[in-house]
């Protein structure tokens, strides 16, 4: 397998003095292990047509056994294109190996998050997943519909404690802002006993605050806005929960969107979404210190593009034009494993390395 040479971004304090003058940023460089997808129906690796946006599932006794949570999702029956799609659920998957290149075979049986409440019957997308006192706090998007037939997305909690992969022993908390129309993607950071953050949602990233992780306070301040400017001008929407660097900062991921005009086969698509970070202040979270210039992952083969460029992908994507990422393992001090999808159909890997110098 060939690797992609590192794609190395530096970055100099004088472009940063808009968020903290003082702090000269480390150099964060990524790289993928694969050019071919991990989980894919078209490889066989999965009963489901796409396979997406994975939470990393940390395992309680093995430290190095990797689980993913997989956004799972097939066609209406009827469907008139490949962007007909019926309702997501949450799968499990396990990596077949220590390269965490090969997962085992996704199929009905895997489902672990169901549309069996009200508040999901549409779908449950999007799960980012935090272990916590050998307790699994997963932050997915429940679907629903409103009384008037509105579509509408809540951010909603569930837990589970003992036999994890196992559908049943998962506890439901439901929306946790059950009085907001919409609310999405939640980054949980469990800082110390008393301070416990929420960066969620898309369009821009608001905080929230929790002291025992169940019930969440809405505050009106954002973590992070789009910069009309940048490569995030059209919606920032969170990563999975920020990881301690060696400097005691956090290391932030996040999703963005901007506008394109690069050809591809969805009608009236042209967004493209690439990945951002930022480093947040290791005394006090919600202070950014750094942010990215520039995006460390953007779509570039075929399976990330799904253009018209794109071959036999072009006629796969369920989304062209899309990296986005909900999961990801600390493997050394400053060096990550990061689980990333592409076109909202495929999943890919990279590493991800933080160097201070
Ligand atoms: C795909 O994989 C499944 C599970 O491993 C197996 O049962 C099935 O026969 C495979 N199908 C093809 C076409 O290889
Ligand atoms: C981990 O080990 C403990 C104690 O041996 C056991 O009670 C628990 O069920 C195990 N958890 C998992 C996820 O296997
Ligand atoms: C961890 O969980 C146990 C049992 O569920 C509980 O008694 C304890 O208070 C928890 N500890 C923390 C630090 O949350
Ligand atoms: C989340 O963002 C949506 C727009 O995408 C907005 O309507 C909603 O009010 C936001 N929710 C919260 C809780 O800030
Ligand atoms: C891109 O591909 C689509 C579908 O194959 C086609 O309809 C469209 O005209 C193409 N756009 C350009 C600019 O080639
Ligand atoms: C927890 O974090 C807050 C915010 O950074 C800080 O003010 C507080 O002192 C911390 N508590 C402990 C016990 O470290």
């Amino acid at each position: 397998m060939t690797l992609r040479v590192w794609n190395i971004i530096l970055f100099l304090p004088i472009l940063l003095c808009s968020t903290n003058s003082s702090y000269v940023p480390p150099r964060i460089e990524m790289k993928r292990l694969s050019n071919i997808p991990l989980i894919s129906s078209w490889n066989n690796n999965s009963a489901f047509l796409y396979n997406y946006n994975s939470a990393f599932m940390p395992t309680i006794n093995d430290s190095d056994a990797v689980a993913l949570l997989v956004r799972v999702q097939n066609l209406h029956s009827g469907s008139k294109s490949i962007y007909d799609v019926g309702p997501s659920r949450l799968a499990l998957s396990r990596s077949l190996d220590d390269t965490h290149l090969k997962y085992s075979y996704i199929s009905e049986q895997d489902i672990l998050i169901d549309t069996d409440r009200e508040y999901q019957a549409i779908g449950v997308e999007d799960p980012r997943i935090v272990l916590y006192n050998n307790t699994y706090y997963l932050l997915y998007t429940a679907l629903s519909s409103d009384a008037h037939g509105v579509w509408r997305a809540q951010l909603t909690l569930a837990t589970c404690k003992n036999n994890c992969f196992t559908k049943g022993n998962w506890i439901y908390y439901g929306p946790l802002f059950p009085n907001v129309f919409w609310s999405k993607s939640g980054s949980l950071l469990i800082h110390n006993e008393t301070h416990r953050y929420l960066f969620f949602n898309d369009s821009n990233i608001a905080i929230a605050r929790t002291k025992d992780l169940i019930h969440y306070d809405l505050s009106s301040t954002f973590l992070l806005t789009t910069r009309p400017d940048h490569f995030d001008s059209d919606l920032v929407e969170a990563g999975p929960q920020p990881l301690k660097l060696s400097d005691k900062n956090y290391l932030f991921l996040y999703n963005s969107g901007r506008q394109v005009t690069t050809p591809n086969p969805k009608p009236g698509w042209h967004i493209q979404y690439n990945l951002g970070w930022a480093i947040l202040n290791g005394d006090d979270p919600t202070q950014v210190l750094a942010r990215s210039e520039v995006p460390i992952l953007s779509p570039e083969l075929d399976w990330e593009r799904c253009d018209n460029t794109s071959g036999e992908w072009a006629n796969r994507g369920l989304t062209p034009l899309v990296v986005f990422i909900e999961g990801w393992k600390q493997t050394d001090e400053d060096t990550f494993l990061v689980w990333y999808q592409g076109c909202d159909s495929t999943m890919g890997l990279a590493e991800l390395k933080v160097h201070f110098s």
